[in-house]
Order: structure tokens, then C-alpha cells, then sequence
């Protein structure tokens, strides 16, 4: 058999109706913005591969520091033991944030990261005295992963339907989202946040945490709002004394522009979910940052206020060099920079692109931008993306629509002429398209 009747015959795809799928494309190389397939073709890589990728595919550098770690040592228990790479990794990834965030966590996931952090925060009321801290708190539309609490908190993203008495106790508020020439949001914060007060004054003192993406809600649709109201809703959440947990898992490792994007909004969350990007997106690995209030409520003389959550790959030490050696690029290759430039040739694409008739909501920050097709909500369900996706992908282009919201998020190494490639091959896709979503 070959690759995809094997694959066909012995394998269960992720987030896929797998009678209905068309076979899955095999790939045999990848490197820089491109994936390379079995047929020979190439495809430019404009969804980073699930938001993970950072500096570009196989970046030889991220590969030797794997390899040296590998031949070195592949992994070893981390309960009592440590090495250089864990340690070297939590101190760059504590530097990079403000402080008190001083504790570093590992996990293996974007879904671990935030199940380490509820576990956290739920449990340092219980070591401080206050059980009574019941539930949590979460933006309307917030994706957080699959497993069950980051399943509860991410419930509005309308993807777990099936588990839903399975969930623990989240009230959700609402998120405001913006676009370019978006004129009325402060309007539609306002509110908002009126809405958040009042919840707060019913229910602040049996909050646990409140959970945010900040900047960008990635899986419901790329929906972005302004730094100032995600300013507004963390300092409410303080004031009242409810830690705050940011899920940067995809925001993360430069993709809003800054390394992380609470730098925007110039907050200081009390826990920090990261992954995805952490290894430059070549290895599962992941961190949950804990604030020293909350690190010190679990210390003591026995294991009781211990916290008692720990993988067998804890700080793998092949993910975690690959970690130290994506942190090097930054500074080596001028990753900021370089989204920088992309973020601007985005811009400018969106002001043209926004025109077509159907497009709407055009938005960018760092290196992601996109767009809205036909009815003005993000609509998972609507039929357009699979649309879009085929046609671009005639055209070389891995994108991957979220129902009617379309978006570009390349590798920051990607070339000033592959970027402009990928726009007009998405220009002239909605064209072609344009019948299914313009009125
Ligand atoms: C913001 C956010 N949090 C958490 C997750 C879950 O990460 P993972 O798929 O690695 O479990 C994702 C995944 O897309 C995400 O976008």
C-alpha cells in the first residue's frame, strides 16, 4: 500500500468528518514557507501549520540544536531531575515577560498549558482558604483546546456540543471585536463593559479566574479587538482581585507583532499559557507561567498544597532545546522585524481586497491578516471556506478557512515576493468565488 491508502486504512484525522474528507495530501519535505508533496508540487504555507510554525520550515539551526540534544539526551524523568535546556528555556522565557511572572510549568500542548493553569488557579484558593471560588471566568467565542476544562472555558466556540454535561462551572462576557475603519467599537466596549461590571458585582467573589486570548481569538474566527479594552477588562478583573490567565498559545512568539501580545496591551496577567510557537513549532511542548503569589501558595512542609499534575514528557529536552534555539533567531534573523514588514504588505492587501464585493471587516496585527466573506459574523459553518480552500490550494496555497472568515498567517522568514504571491493568488480566488458569498 501506499502512503495514503496505509493512512486510509489505519489512521483517525483530527477535527475531520472522515467519511466525507477528501484522502489526505501526503507531504515528504518541507522547508521556509513551503511544504513540498509526494506529486512534487508546492504548496506556500500561509496557516504556519496550525499557528505553530515561526521561523520557517526545517530552519537548520532549530534542526541542529535538536539533533546535538538527541545524541546527547533524548529525555529523562523530570520529578527530581533537570537540564540545561528546561532551565536555559525558563529563564529566557521568564525574562521575556513582566514581572512577578517568574515560574515556569512545562506541559506538552496548547490544551495542557491551559489545563495547568485552571488547575492552578482553582487550586491556590483552596490553599489560601477560600473554597468558595467556583467557577470561572471566559470571552464569549474563546477557544482554549479540547481537553475538559479548557473544553469548558472555550464552550461558546460552538465546538463540543457532545460533552456539554461533562463541563465545570464558566460564565462567559463579552469580547468586542474590531476591524480596520471599524468606527463605532468604543461604543460596543462600552457596553460591554457595563455588562462585565455587572457580572462582576453579582458574582466576583466566587471567580477563580478569568481566561482570555489576548488580542486575537484565534478559532473563532480570527476576531481581533484593540489593546485598550482588553486593558479595561484585566484591570477590572484585578481590581477585584481575580487572577488573570492570558492563553497566548497562538499569540505567542511574535505572531501579533510583539513577542507576546499582553505587551500590547500593557498588562500582567498572574498565569501564562504558551505552546505552539514555544519550539519554533517543531516539537510538542509547552509552558503554563506562574506569577510568585500563586507559586508561593503551594509551597510547604508536606505535599499537601503540592500541585499534583505532571506528563511523562515534562520539559522534553528535544522540545525544550528546540525552544532555546528558536529563541536565538529572534534576535539572529530579526523575526520582529521581519512581521513587521509582513504586517505592512498586509495592510496594504487589505485595502485593496476589502473592496471586492462580499469582503468585509478586513484586520491585521502582526503577521495575521484577515478577512470576513458574505454575512458580516464569523460563521464556522458556512460553506465558502471549503470553497476557498480548494481553489487556492489550485493556486499553491495552503490557507484554511474558518467557514467565512479567510486569513493569511505566514512564517516570518517568508519572501517579499511569496507574500505577494499568496495575496494575489487569494485575490483572484475571490473573484472566482465571489457568487457564493456576494449578494
Ligand atoms: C488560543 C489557543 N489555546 C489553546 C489551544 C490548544 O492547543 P493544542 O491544540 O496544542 O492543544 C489552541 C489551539 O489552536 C489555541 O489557539
Amino acid at each position: 500500500m501506499n502512503i495514503v491508502e496505509t493512512d486510509r486504512a489505519y489512521v483517525w484525522h483530527p477535527f475531520t468528518q472522515e467519511r466525507t474528507a477528501p484522502p489526505p495530501l501526503p507531504v515528504v519535505r518541507a522547508s521556509g514557507a513551503s511544504l513540498f508533496l509526494e506529486d512534487g508540487r508546492e504548496l506556500l504555507d500561509m496557516a504556519c501549520s496550525w499557528w505553530v510554525n515561526v521561523h520557517g520550515h526545517s530552519h537548520p539551526k532549530i534542526a541542529a540544536a535538536i539533533a546535538r540534544q538527541a545524541e546527547t539526551m533524548e529525555h529523562v524523568i523530570f520529578a527530581g531531575f533537570t537540564h540545561e535546556p528546561a532551565a536555559r528555556l525558563a529563564e529566557s522565557i521568564v525574562n521575556a515577560l513582566p514581572r512577578p511572572l517568574a515560574r515556569v510549568f512545562y506541559s506538552d500542548n496548547g490544551s495542557t498549558a491551559v489545563e495547568v493553569a485552571l488547575k492552578m488557579a482553582w487550586q491556590y484558593w483552596r490553599n489560601t482558604g477560600q473554597p468558595g471560588r467556583d467557577q470561572f471566568l471566559a470571552f464569549s467565542g474563546g477557544y482554549h483546546g479540547d481537553t475538559f476544562g479548557a473544553m469548558a472555558v472555550g464552550r461558546t466556540s460552538g465546538y463540543y456540543a457532545p460533552f456539554e454535561g461533562l463541563m465545570c462551572q464558566v460564565r462567559h462576557v463579552p469580547f468586542v471585536s474590531t476591524w480596520l475603519g471599524d468606527d463605532a467599537c468604543e461604543e460596543r466596549e462600552a457596553k460591554a463593559l457595563a455588562e462585565i461590571d455587572a457580572v462582576l458585582d453579582a458574582n466576583a467573589d466566587r471567580c477563580a479566574a478569568f481566561l482570555a486570548e489576548p488580542l486575537v481569538q484565534g478559532a473563532s474566527g480570527m476576531n481581533m479587538c484593540r489593546p485598550e479594552f482588553l486593558r479595561a477588562v484585566v484591570e477590572r478583573m484585578q481590581a477585584r482581585g481575580i487572577p488573570v490567565i492570558l492563553d497566548e498559545v497562538m499569540t505567542g512568539f511574535g505572531r501579533t507583532g510583539t513577542l507576546f501580545a499582553l505587551e500590547q496591551a500593557g498588562v500582567t496577567p498572574d498565569l501564562v499559557c504558551l505552546s505552539k510557537g514555544i519550539s519554533g513549532g517543531f516539537l510538542p511542548l509547552a509552558a503554563t507561567v506562574a506569577n510568585t503569589r500563586i507559586y508561593e501558595a503551594f509551597l510547604g512542609d508536606d505535599f499537601h498544597n503540592a500541585f499534583a499534575h505532571g506528563h511523562s514528557f515534562t520539559a522534553n529536552p528535544l522540545g525544550c532545546a528546540a525552544g532555546v534555539a528558536s529563541f536565538a533567531l529572534f534576535e539572529e534573523e530579526g523575526t520582529l522585524a521581519r512581521i513587521k514588514r509582513i504586517n505592512a504588505a498586509n495592510r496594504a492587501w487589505l485595502a485593496e481586497v476589502a473592496r471586492l464585493p462580499g469582503v468585509g471587516r478586513p484586520r491585521a496585527l502582526g503577521s495575521i491578516a484577515a478577512i470576513t466573506l458574505g454575512r458580516q459574523e464569523s460563521d464556522y459553518h458556512a460553506s465558502v471556506g471549503a470553497a476557498v480552500k480548494a481553489a487556492c490550494f489550485k493556486q499553491g496555497l495552503l490557507i484554511r478557512p474558518m467557514g467565512n472568515v479567510v486569513y493569511l498567517m505566514p512564517p516570518a522568514c517568508i519572501s517579499q515576493e511569496e507574500l505577494a504571491r499568496a495575496q494575489h493568488g487569494l485575490t483572484q480566488v475571490l473573484r472566482e468565488t465571489a457568487r457564493l458569498y456576494a449578494s
